[in-house]
């Protein structure tokens, strides 16, 4: 199986130096690597990642790797190629995407992730096909095990013993390009016990730096729960604007904006929950205040440290006007259910 692994491997590394080499060196790839430059890759960034293109003649990369004599009956199972085809041509299923190299924790590809060509004017409504299409699984690649830029990440992950975690690999190569370098992503799917296994061997906190739209917050609020039930990480958000993306927060604020908001303006997670939590609910009414009051005392009831607590609850005393020793006797209440 080793051995089979290993072949799977050499041809996922010729498939990327492949594209890689479409992208930067030919007239095929000018219009990705245009869109790229745009984007703000530099060449260095491009060659890090081995970022590519795979040409829209859907049989050229078989023709590339067979003259590099690899057998069919592999390249069947490396997943690069559609499997709908009857015929003994392998078509390519990334042709005409930008291609991104999925990577183990050891640095080989076991994996392609391809992102549309935005063609112009072109709106997200008007892609007939998906933004993103990623290898199926294989024998390589499993998605609930795999964490976006772990290879290069974690000498940076262990020496501060933390990890940003983003939800878009777009996100992580930005912020890697910013000079935050310990950053990683799920593809496209919820963080799972595995991944955050992964995490716990590295690392002792964790900063969430989601997508600011409902979705994002969505998924932090996931994020937060599967890490705070299942380990003990210190777990801290940094928002990002309705909107934005960490991507697009680095190109209009800045590199060093970025990191900034990395180190100083985390929130804490009754902070994240408090302005999850107004999203929802329209605090104008009375009852609706409430609501969010009993909801945020339930949330305080998971702090541990009693300075914090003590902190937030004076806050959502003079938030809402209210006296601190209701609140503080209505927390009591809780902690006893939750005890
Ligand atoms: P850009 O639009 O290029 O800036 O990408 P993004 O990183 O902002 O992507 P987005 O926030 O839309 O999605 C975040 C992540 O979700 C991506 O990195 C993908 O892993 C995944 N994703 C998004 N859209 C799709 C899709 O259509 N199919 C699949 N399989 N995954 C997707
Ligand atoms: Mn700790
Ligand atoms: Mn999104
Ligand atoms: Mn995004
Ligand atoms: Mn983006």
């Amino acid at each position: 199986l080793q051995d089979k692994k290993n072949k799977l491997i050499a041809i996922h590394n010729a498939t990327a130096a492949f594209y890689h080499q479409v992208l930067m060196n030919t007239v095929t790839g000018e219009p990705a690597l245009a869109y790229l430059k745009e984007r703000g890759f530099t060449t260095e960034l491009l060659q890090e990642f081995q970022i590519g293109f795979s040409p829209p003649d859907k049989t050229a990369t078989q023709k590339i790797l067979e003259n590099q004599n690899f057998a069919a009956s592999l390249l069947k199972e490396t997943g690069i190629f559609s499997d709908r085809s009857d015929s003994s041509e392998l078509l390519d299923r990334f042709a005409g995407r930008i291609m991104f190299p999925l990577r183990n924790e050891k640095g080989a590809t076991v994996a392609f992730s391809g992102r549309i060509l935005p063609t112009d004017n072109a709106e997200k409504s008007d892609y007939h096909e998906a933004k993103y299409l990623n290898s199926p699984e294989t024998i390589l690649f499993s998605k609930r095990n795999f964490l976006f830029n772990l290879d290069k990440a974690r000498v940076n992950m262990r020496k501060t013993s933390e990890v940003v975690l983003f939800e878009g690999y777009m996100d992580v190569i930005s912020a890697w390009n910013a000079d935050q370098k310990n950053g990683v992503a799920s593809m496209g799917t919820a963080l799972t016990d595995e991944q955050m296994r992964i995490l716990n061997k590295t690392v002792d906190s964790v900063v969430l730096c989601y997508d600011g739209d409902r979705a994002g917050m969505e998924a932090t609020r996931k994020a937060i729960d599967l890490l705070s039930t299942n380990q003990r990480f210190d777990i801290s958000i940094f928002p990002m604007q309705p909107g934005m993306d960490p991507d697009d927060y680095i190109q209009e604020k800045g590199p060093q904006a970025f990191r900034e908001g990395i180190q100083n303006h985390k929130e804490s997670i009754f902070q994240f929950q408090s302005r999850f939590l107004k999203t929802q609910i329209d605090l104008d009414s009375e009852k609706n205040r409430v609501e969010y009051l009993e909801r945020m005392l339930k949330e305080l009831v998971q702090v541990d440290s009693i300075i914090e607590r003590e902190l937030y609850l004076n806050e959502l005393a003079e938030d809402f006007d209210i006296d601190l020793a209701v609140l503080k006797k209505q927390l009591q209440e809780y902690q006893q259910v939750h005890m």
